[in-house]
This record gives structure tokens, C-alpha cells and sequence, in this order.
């Protein structure tokens, strides 16, 4: 039998947290302390202005950190960006990169998103791919080929299955509630895993596929048992220690 790869539960904070939040990160890595080996890992992406503070709590515990977006430059006169090396010099591991929040909002398209992977990826950084179909595209029947066009031109060839985690995120289930019915996230994630290892020769097995859109304490238990699914990006729920720990216990 295969190993399955670890899973993995990320917490997306997107623009939410002052330093009054910073007590979420004391509470979960507190948490993971007590729960110990054998548990999912744990990754919290909090705003920028607090990643310096998070990661001087979190030193010395398993949890890691993780940026939100990331410039593709190192440097350079990009005013309000940020670089994947500043993530890194703050203390963040992970980036998440083509959320569909900026893929939306910033018009961030497949080849943006795969320079910032490549810049994750030079900066010692795991990128975490977004990727998923509007409302629309999966009435259509389009949602496997919109999928599978993000990730053929989203992830860079350099990648392997520890540089890159792909989170299937439906944009029609962020932060509304829904989720796709588990058949369908069941499809997804096998067809996300079989284009992985055509892309990553032999490494689709080892390659971590989250899903995320609208997890919650409530129905944890249901996604993440589904096959192929090998964590949870969190939006919402990640915001408090008790519902991001309560939907990551779900694997101990
Ligand atoms: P949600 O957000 O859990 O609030 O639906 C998920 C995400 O946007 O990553």
C-alpha cells in the first residue's frame, strides 16, 4: 500500500486579525502541544503585520506559518508587495498563492500565479496552489476542465510534492456555507491527484490535496474522510483556536 502523506490543516486568516489575535496562535500551539505526535501539521496564514510576532510564539512548537500571497521578485519597486524571501525572513514556511479571492479581485491568472510558486519555491517557501471553478463553470460541467487548466498552468515544472500543496477551493463555497457534494469533492481531488503525477512523474501519491470552502467543526469530520483528500485550507473557522483545533483533531 501506498503511505499517504501527511495531512495537513491550514488556517487562511485573510484580512482579519489585529495583534489582540495573536492569543489564537498562543491557544493552538498550546493545543498542539498537548495533542502531541501523530497529528495533522499545522499552518497558520495570519496577516503580514503579524507574521513576526505569531512566529516568535510559535518557535520551538511543530506549527508552522504561512503568507497570504507573495510578489514574484525577491525585491524591487513594487510598492505594498511583499516577497516570498520577506515571508521567509518572518518566519513563514508556507504561501498560500492564487486564492481565488485574488484571482478574482486582482485579476491574478494562471501564469501570475505560477510566478509566484516558482518564487515561493527560490525562497525555500511550500506553496499552496488554489484552484477551483465558479458556480457557473460546475453548472456547465466545466469544472474538471476549468481545474485542470489552473493546475497545468499554475504549478511550475521545479515543483515536487513537498514544495507544493494544491487546495481544491470551489469558488462557490468560500466562506458560503455550501460545499460540493462528496462524490463530487471525491472526483476533484482523484483527478487533481492523476494530472499531479503526469506533471510530478511517481509523486502524485505523496502530493497533499486540501480542500477548502466553508469547512467548519460541523461537517470536518465528512470532508476530510473523503478519499484523496489530505487536509483542509480553512477560512473562517481558522479565525478561532477552538473551531480550527476542533476541525485538525479530526485526524488524531
Ligand atoms: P472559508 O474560506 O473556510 O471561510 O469558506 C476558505 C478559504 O477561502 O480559504
Amino acid at each position: 500500500m501506498t503511505q499517504r502523506p501527511r495531512p495537513l490543516v491550514a488556517g487562511n486568516w485573510k484580512m482579519n486579525g489585529l495583534r489582540d489575535s495573536l492569543g489564537e496562535v498562543s491557544s493552538i500551539c498550546a493545543a498542539v502541544a498537548r495533542d502531541g505526535a501523530g497529528t495533522a501539521e499545522i499552518v497558520i496564514c495570519p496577516p503580514a503585520t503579524l507574521l513576526m510576532a505569531a512566529a516568535a510564539i510559535s518557535e520551538g512548537s511543530p506549527v508552522a506559518l504561512g503568507g497570504q500571497d507573495c510578489h514574484n521578485e525577491p525585491s524591487g519597486p513594487y510598492t505594498g508587495d511583499i516577497s516570498a524571501e520577506m515571508l521567509r525572513d518572518a518566519g513563514a514556511a508556507y504561501v498560500i498563492v492564487g486564492h481565488s479571492e485574488r484571482r478574482s479581485g486582482y485579476n491574478e491568472g494562471n501564469a501570475s500565479v505560477h510566478e509566484k510558486a516558482a518564487a515561493a519555491f527560490r525562497a525555500g517557501l511550500t506553496a499552496i496552489v488554489c484552484v477551483g471553478e465558479t458556480k457557473a463553470e460546475r453548472e456547465a460541467g466545466d469544472a474538471l476542465t476549468v481545474v485542470g487548466s489552473q493546475l497545468a498552468g499554475s504549478i511550475p515544472k521545479i515543483s515536487s510534492a513537498e514544495s507544493i500543496v494544491i487546495a481544491y477551493e470551489p469558488v462557490w463555497a468560500i466562506g458560503s456555507g455550501l460545499t460540493p457534494a462528496p462524490q463530487d469533492i471525491a472526483d476533484m481531488h482523484g483527478f487533481i491527484r492523476g494530472r499531479a503525477n503526469q506533471h510530478l512523474p511517481g509523486q502524485g501519491a505523496q502530493l497533499r490535496i486540501l480542500y477548502g470552502g466553508s469547512v467548519k467543526p460541523t461537517n470536518a469530520a465528512q470532508l476530510l474522510g473523503i478519499k484523496d483528500v489530505d487536509g483542509a485550507l480553512v477560512g473562517g473557522a481558522s479565525l478561532s483556536s477552538a473551531e480550527f483545533m476542533a476541525i485538525a483533531r479530526i485526524y488524531r
